[in-house]
């Protein structure tokens, strides 16, 4: 039977998986190797998160789909972070990880750019049956606006309150949420934030949900709820998925609490 306090769920940030200089979809084939192979010996209940990297900030930002609602738009970004999951899935798949792509646009519901609802029935399902849901960055239906894009740093937290996760990971491409000299701030909590804000910032390249800031405050959010503690971390670097994965404090830890 499935219990959630042995879910773990990892992000893995575009700007891992892709060439995120990019102005349309390049994709980092031996990263996701890379990964998959760190992955594999995993052998807890698991659910994948990856970004857009430029298979979708840079389609978002040319339809301006955070400004106005874009049919032709929402459905070029959709189709295109579709094609990245499915190159994400068919490389697990080849190292023996069943994964699974499930795609926010078919199974969520937003309202004003946040989730609203999503069906999790046949995840939870797929994790009794030991496969690993791979869920990604994607433009979702939206009560209000038509469409919104629905970051996975916004996925992350949703999915680890509502299936209440045990383990939470941001995989980025820098070593953690960075100061102003460049080291690793070690812990974030709701009392430290306020002086740690002025250093952190967006994306240094094209990302139309928020960067660095955007995680921080998505992770904040939850711990604040009296919940979880999440780690960003460097997955750019060989060995640190693995690491994560086996409960390593690596990276910044974003928590309500001191630790
Ligand atoms: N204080 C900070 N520490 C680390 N990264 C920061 C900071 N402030 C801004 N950034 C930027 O945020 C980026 C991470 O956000 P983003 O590009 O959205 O990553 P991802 O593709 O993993 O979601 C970093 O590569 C860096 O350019
Ligand atoms: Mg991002």
């Amino acid at each position: 039977m499935f219990s959630s306090e042995s879910l773990t769920i990892l992000k893995i940030g575009g700007s891992v998986i892709t060439d995120k200089r990019a102005e349309d979809g390049v994709v980092r084939v031996n990263e996701i190797h890379r990964i998959a192979q760190e992955i594999s010996g995993f052998q807890k209940k698991l659910i994948i998160v990856h970004g857009a990297g430029s298979f979708g900030h840079p389609q978002a930002k040319k339809f301006s789909l955070s400004e106005q609602f874009n049919v032709a738009g929402s459905i070029i970004t959709h189709l295109s972070v579709k094609d990245l999951c499915n190159i994400v899935v068919g490389i697990l798949n080849e190292h023996n990880i069943s994964a699974v792509g499930v795609h926010p646009m078919c199974c969520m519901l937003a309202d004003n750019g946040r989730i609203k609802t999503m069906f999790l029935d046949h995840i939870y399902c797929m994790l009794e049956r030991d496969i690993i849901p791979v869920l990604h960055g994607d433009v979702v239906m939206d009560n209000s606006l038509g469409t919104s894009v629905i970051s996975g740093d916004q996925i992350v937290p949703y999915l680890a309150k509502q299936m209440k996760a045990g383990l939470l990971g941001i995989g980025s491409a820098t070593e953690g949420v960075l100061d102003n000299k460049g080291s690793t701030i070690p812990v974030i909590t709701p009392k430290n934030f306020r002086n740690v804000k002025q250093h952190i910032g967006g994306s240094e390249n094209t990302d139309v949900t928020g960067g660095m800031l955007g995680k921080v405050q998505e992770m904040l959010e939850l711990s604040d709820n009296g919940y979880i503690t999440s780690r960003i971390f460097n997955a750019s670097k060989p060995g640190n998925i693995e690491r994560f994965l086996k409960g390593e404090k690596i990276g910044t830890a974003i928590t309500h609490e001191q630790i």
